[in-house]
């Protein structure tokens, strides 16, 4: 298949990366099948999506009639099978929850319901791109397409090549992404990727140092935003990204590499099994 033959892109999942991503595939023309495991969740997705065309509308960098056409192009299902096989799609992305044998489940899932010519791109934020590789049976035209928290607005996307992506596989997402307007940089497999392994560590020092008294949450954030001209601060950011999400990276990572940088805080961990999450659960550093 050649990517001027990619027309139809399957997005599983429709949280808060899902639906982001499902957006932005629309609004560059593909006709896009949001799957999630509940109707409750895909409804709550094209909520999300809606607003967030509303928004580009209201700052006059979408048009009515484009916003209109983009949420037209999204059908939400709850079936794995309608959202793979009955919608013929060239592309299935994946951005379910970080469990790797959820994952694979999916993908070898995934593997029977796709054409052949089908490529697969997760779109999780640490996991071993190789694995899931093979639980697709299908690892060269397999990937990593990572993208950045809120997807409509941040213009980064991390291509991640697995041991055994093909070139071919590599260069068709390449020009997916540019597509949908994304800046592309190129990362072979490595825990936490290119950006994560940089963010996580810092997340993981500044909640160090409140936990050591060096100063408080809202001094951190200040610090950060002032200081370094970082759009929010470390703390803003967990509550933004989610703490489970953040603590799940920092695990991952440490335990396949035994990196201390990854070393999860006590204080976090603590917030995250009191179901502190962030601005997902109303209260996280802060409240929402
Ligand atoms: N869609 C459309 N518009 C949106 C939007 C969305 N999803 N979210 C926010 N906006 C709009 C707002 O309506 C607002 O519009 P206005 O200027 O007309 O009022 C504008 O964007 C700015 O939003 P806010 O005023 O709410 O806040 P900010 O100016 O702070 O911008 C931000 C929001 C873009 C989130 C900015 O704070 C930012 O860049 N923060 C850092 C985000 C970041 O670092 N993300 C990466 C996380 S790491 C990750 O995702 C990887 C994973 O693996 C962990």
């Amino acid at each position: 298949m050649k990517f001027e033959d990619i027309k139809t892109i399957a997005v599983i999942g429709s949280g808060q990366m899902g639906n982001g991503i499902a957006q932005v595939c629309a609004m560059a023309g593909y006709k896009v099948f949001m799957e999630d495991v509940d109707m409750k969740f895909v409804n709550n997705g094209l909520a999300t999506i809606k607003s967030s065309l509303d928004k580009l509308v209201k700052k006059q960098k979408l048009s009515q009639v484009d916003a209109d056409g983009t949420f037209n192009r999204i059908k939400g299902t709850a079936s794995l099978k309608e959202a793979i096989q009955d919608s013929n799609a060239d592309l299935v992305i994946e951005a379910i929850i970080e469990n790797p044998e959820i994952k694979n489940k999916l993908w070898s899932e995934a593997n029977t319901l796709a054409k052949k010519e089908t490529f697969f791109a997760s779109n999780t934020s640490s996991i071993s791109i190789t694995m899931m590789a093979a639980a697709s049976k299908r690892p060269e035209k397999f990937l990593g397409m990572h993208f950045f928290n809120p997807v409509p607005l941040m213009e980064l996307l991390e291509i991640v090549r697995g041991h055994l992506t093909s070139g071919e596989t590599y260069e068709i997402a390449k020009k997916v992404g540019e597509k949908i307007g994304k800046k592309i940089i190129t990362v072979n497999e490595a825990p936490g990727f290119a950006v994560n392994r940089i963010l996580v560590p810092f997340l993981m020092e500044a909640v160090r140092a409140v936990e050591e008294g060096v100063c408080t949450i809202e001094d951190m954030d200040t610090g950060c935003k002032l200081g370094l001209n970082h759009p929010m601060g470390p703390f803003a950011l967990l509550d933004y990204v989610g703490l489970d999400t953040t603590l799940y990276i920092a695990d991952y990572v440490y335990s396949e590499t035994g990196n201390q940088l990854f070393k999860a805080p006590n204080l976090l961990r603590k917030m995250v099994r009191a179901g502190l999450y962030g601005k997902k659960s109303g209260k996280g550093f802060y409240k929402y």
